[in-house]
């Protein structure tokens, strides 16, 4: 009885209710976020360093208004959908009928509006806004209903978007539903972190983060657009993609020659596709199988990134050029006039849990049954959790 009065007390205070920066607020122990209906996006997410110091370790505005206005639109923070990353020529084949969506990447003379989709198309889900479906003290969810034929795509699309706050701990859990015909989904959230809170007063980059990914051995082989060329690279020991042979500093091969178009055409740095190789079944949640575990001795603070998916991307930020501002959060307690209130080159890191990049694309990749969804099959799951360490 008592039980039942609680989970009603519970229910009937659950309107949602943003501050007056447009944000719903969210709480677990040692840990607080912000989330926007505006792509489903993270805005704020703050902990406490290793001096006890509170720090906002993502990127994002200030107010919930300026993300639909900002002109650049770096994905910041939201839900990229229902296709994430690249489609190849914008096209892609289920059963032998042929589809074509909108492109949004790489402009030619003759193909102005791109040669590839990017992240959905123009009008990805990052660039739209999701329905607030309940707000409590530790979890938000938004929806989104994507409806046939939007931005190309066969059939309609509802999904569900949950974030939870536990003990220093955000997970995310998607959920999409193919209601009328067979369609591509693929979704991820797109977190631009600083582990220092853009505040570190001895570097504003990202480079002395230190990354390891135990099982991505293997990364998807890209050409200069960073289109999927269907080979599956190995990661060499010692080479600049080998993450997995140990932790390892961002920037550690920036002095390698190999990292110079590592990330497409005259670009310096990372924005690739690692494979998480593991023995299926897995516990995926299990302590210490994480699939990524950044860290930053500067702050203290540690992520480990867990999830189900089989498939990494991340990104050092190589085109960010010092014009995004900080958050009033942000920049704390360091010298504005030696570091300027904004994010530089390789200021911030994007890590991205998803499935093989343009699988939809490779069907000799096999991963056509975790990208396809129908009103027949199981409906698309992801599921994150990152955990931070302090100390
Ligand atoms: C946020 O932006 C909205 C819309 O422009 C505005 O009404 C609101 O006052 C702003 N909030 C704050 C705290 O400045
Ligand atoms: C919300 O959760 C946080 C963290 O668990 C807790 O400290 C706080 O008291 C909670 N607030 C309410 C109103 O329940
Ligand atoms: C690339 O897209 C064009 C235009 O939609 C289409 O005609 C062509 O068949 C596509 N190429 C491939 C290899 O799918
Ligand atoms: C949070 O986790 C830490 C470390 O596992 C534990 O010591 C602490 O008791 C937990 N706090 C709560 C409120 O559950
Ligand atoms: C960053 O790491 C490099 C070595 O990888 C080191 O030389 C440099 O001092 C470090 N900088 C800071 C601010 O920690
Ligand atoms: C290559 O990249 C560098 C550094 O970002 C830039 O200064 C240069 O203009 C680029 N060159 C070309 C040919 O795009
Ligand atoms: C802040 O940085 C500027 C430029 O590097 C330097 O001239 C100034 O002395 C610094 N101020 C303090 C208080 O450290």
């Amino acid at each position: 009885m008592r039980l039942a009065v609680a989970i009603l007390a519970v229910s009937s205070s659950a309107d949602a209710t943003a501050d007056a920066n447009g944000k719903y607020w969210i709480y677990g122990e040692g840990i607080a976020a912000a989330f926007i209906p505006y792509g489903a996006s993270i805005s704020n997410l703050i902990i406490n360093d290793k001096y006890g110091i509170p720090r906002d370790l993502v990127m994002g505005f200030d107010n919930a208004s300026y993300y639909a206005a900002d002109p650049v639109h770096p994905h910041l923070g939201g839900v990229p959908g229902r296709y994430a990353n690249r489609i190849k020529n914008s096209t892609f084949t289920i059963d032998g009928d042929k589809y074509r969506v909108s492109s949004n990447e790489n402009p030619t003379a003759d193909h102005p509006s791109g040669l590839n989709t990017l992240h959905g198309g123009k009008d990805g889900w990052d660039w739209r806004y999701f329905n607030v479906v309940a707000h409590r003290n530790h979890s938000v969810t938004f929806s989104i209903v994507d409806l046939d034929g939007k931005e190309g795509f066969p059939g309609e699309v509802i999904s569900y978007i949950t974030y939870t706050m536990c003990n220093m701990t955000w997970d995310a859990k998607m959920v999409a539903i193919a209601t009328t015909r067979k369609t591509p989904i693929m979704l991820t959230s797109h977190t631009y972190w600083n582990l220092d809170g853009f505040s570190n007063d001895k570097t504003s980059s990202v480079l002395n983060h230190t990354l390891h990914m135990p099982y991505s051995g293997q990364r998807v082989a890209v050409d200069n657009i960073l289109i999927p060329t269907g080979e599956i690279a190995a990661n060499a020991r010692g080479s600049v993609n080998d993450f997995w042979s140990g932790p390892k500093q961002i920037g550690a091969g920036f002095g390698d020659a190999e990292i110079h178009g590592n990330c497409g055409h005259n670009c310096t740095g990372y924005d690739n596709c690692w494979l998480v190789n593991r023995n299926s079944p897995h516990d995926w949640r299990a302590d210490g199988n994480y699939v990524a575990s950044l860290a930053s001795a500067w702050s203290g603070i540690q992520l480990d990134v867990y999830s189900d998916q089989a498939a990494f991307q991340m990104y050092s930020c190589n085109f960010q050029d010092g014009s995004f501002p900080l958050k009033m959060s942000q920049g704390v307690g360091r010298n504005a006039s030696r570091f300027p209130r904004t994010v530089p080159k390789y200021g911030c890191l994007v890590m991205e849990v998803q499935d093989w990049i343009d699988g939809i694309n490779h069907p000799e990749w096999g991963r056509m049954e975790k990208q396809v969804f129908g009103p027949g099959s199981d409906p698309y799951v992801l599921q994150v959790s990152h955990r931070f360490i302090v100390g």
